[in-house]
């Protein structure tokens, strides 16, 4: 709350967001649903915003249609709720501090590389919902965010590991950056409508509770053939670490894919049989690469299986004009090509390994 008598601002931070309080080039917040993510940052921005530096805040999604989409409502309710109306002016299409400091609201799908010049003088930048922030995106906006000290901020529900802002604050994360992650635990002002909504999720939503409310990305999507199959895999430890056993023999079975960019993924499953019970000891996915790449892979992950193709798996690769199969036999594997089943098999399959419960 606001001290008029000191002139200073009392936020209560949740201690899951206290590392992101100290400056930092980019912050990250990122976890599932109402960890307080959201509230964090607009309590972070009216802060920023009072100290009376004049600041210029960007408040950008990767989409933004109208203003109602925009993070403008929640920062409004967070000045009054704040007791610090009196220190802003709220406008149309943005908010302004009585210090000649202001925050607008953008989507970065309307600007390109000569629009989003307009924001270099800008000392901070919030990009909310920032799982759907694209590479493009990101690549324009972290050169045009340029001034001394200023930060960059992101908040996100994680979707897929490849999504752009998981790879660049996640998997390969900067030196000058601050990443926490929240969940609904972390958050003190957790409300009773969410904690509903989350034990109805727990309860007959087991497959999405763990993307949804723990931050995990998305696994077996709904509709997915074998969603329910693995879910249940998962929450009976059936998966985890299983090692090779050294007499049974290991076999690769392939998905084949295209070697063009746009192609298909490849994919290949490393596999023994134990008994009536197949163990998945590993798994290589790729696009657009060409098969040495995956005959590499095989051998640095120490692999020499029998290599099982479907039956498209024999004709001609549209490149070398050899076939998959003498490429593997060229490279000392053995290879089986499984024939083709005729329509609808595949589809049997599956009917058959759903009804099985395997
Ligand atoms: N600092 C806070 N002060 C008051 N209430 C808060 C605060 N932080 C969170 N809350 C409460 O928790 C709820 C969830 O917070 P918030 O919307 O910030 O979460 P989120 O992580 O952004 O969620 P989502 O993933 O759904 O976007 C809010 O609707 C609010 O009721
Ligand atoms: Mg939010």
């Amino acid at each position: 709350m606001f001290d008029q008598r000191t002139g200073k601002l009392q936020i209560g931070t949740a201690s899951v967001f206290e590392p992101l309080l100290q400056p930092a080039r980019y912050k990250g917040a990122w976890g599932g649903r109402g960890s307080g993510k959201s509230h964090f940052f607009a309590e972070l921005v009216v802060d920023e915003h009072i100290s009376g530096r004049g600041m210029r805040m960007l408040c950008v999604r990767e989409v933004l249609k109208s203003l109602k989409e925009s993070a403008k409502l929640l920062i409004e309710d967070k000045i009054q709720s704040l007791g610090v109306g009196h220190l802003f002016e709220i406008q149309k299409d943005r908010i302004k501090d009585i210090y000649g400091g202001f925050i607008i609201f953008e989507g970065m799908q309307d600007h390109n590389a000569e629009s989003i010049k307009s924001f270099e003088g800008f000392d901070r930048c919030w990009v909310e919902e920032a799982q759907t922030l694209s590479e493009r995106s990101l690549a324009l906006l972290r050169p045009t965010i340029r001034k001394e000290e200023s930060e960059i901020w992101f908040s996100w529900n994680p979707r897929l590991e490849k999504d752009a802002v998981d790879k660049f604050l996640r998997k390969n994360r900067p030196d000058n950056a601050i990443v926490v992650q929240a969940n609904w635990r972390d958050n003190p002002w957790f409300p009773d409508v969410l904690e509903a909504e989350r034990q109805h999720d727990l309860k007959i939503y087991p497959e999405r509770y763990d993307h949804i409310w723990e931050g995990s990305y998305a696994r077996a999507f709904e509709g997915a053939y074998f969603a329910r199959q693995l879910n249940e895999a998962r929450q009976q430890r059936r998966i985890g670490f299983v090692a090779a056993d050294p007499i049974l023999p290991i076999r690769a079975f392939f998905d084949i894919g295209g070697s063009g960019a746009k192609a298909d993924a490849m994919a290949i499953w490393i596999v023994q049989w134990v008994g009536n019970q197949i163990n998945v000891l590993d798994y290589i996915e790729g696009q657009g690469q060409v098969l040495a790449y995956y005959v590499n892979e095989l051998r640095s992950r120490k692999w020499h299986p029998v290599c099982y193709l479907p039956h498209d798996g024999i004709n001609a690769n549209n490149v070398t004009g050899k076939r998959y199969r003498d490429h593997l036999e060229d490279a000392g594997f053995d290879v089986v090509v499984i024939p083709n089943q005729g329509a609808g098999a595949a589809h049997s399959v599956v009917l058959f390994l759903q009804r099985r419960n395997y």
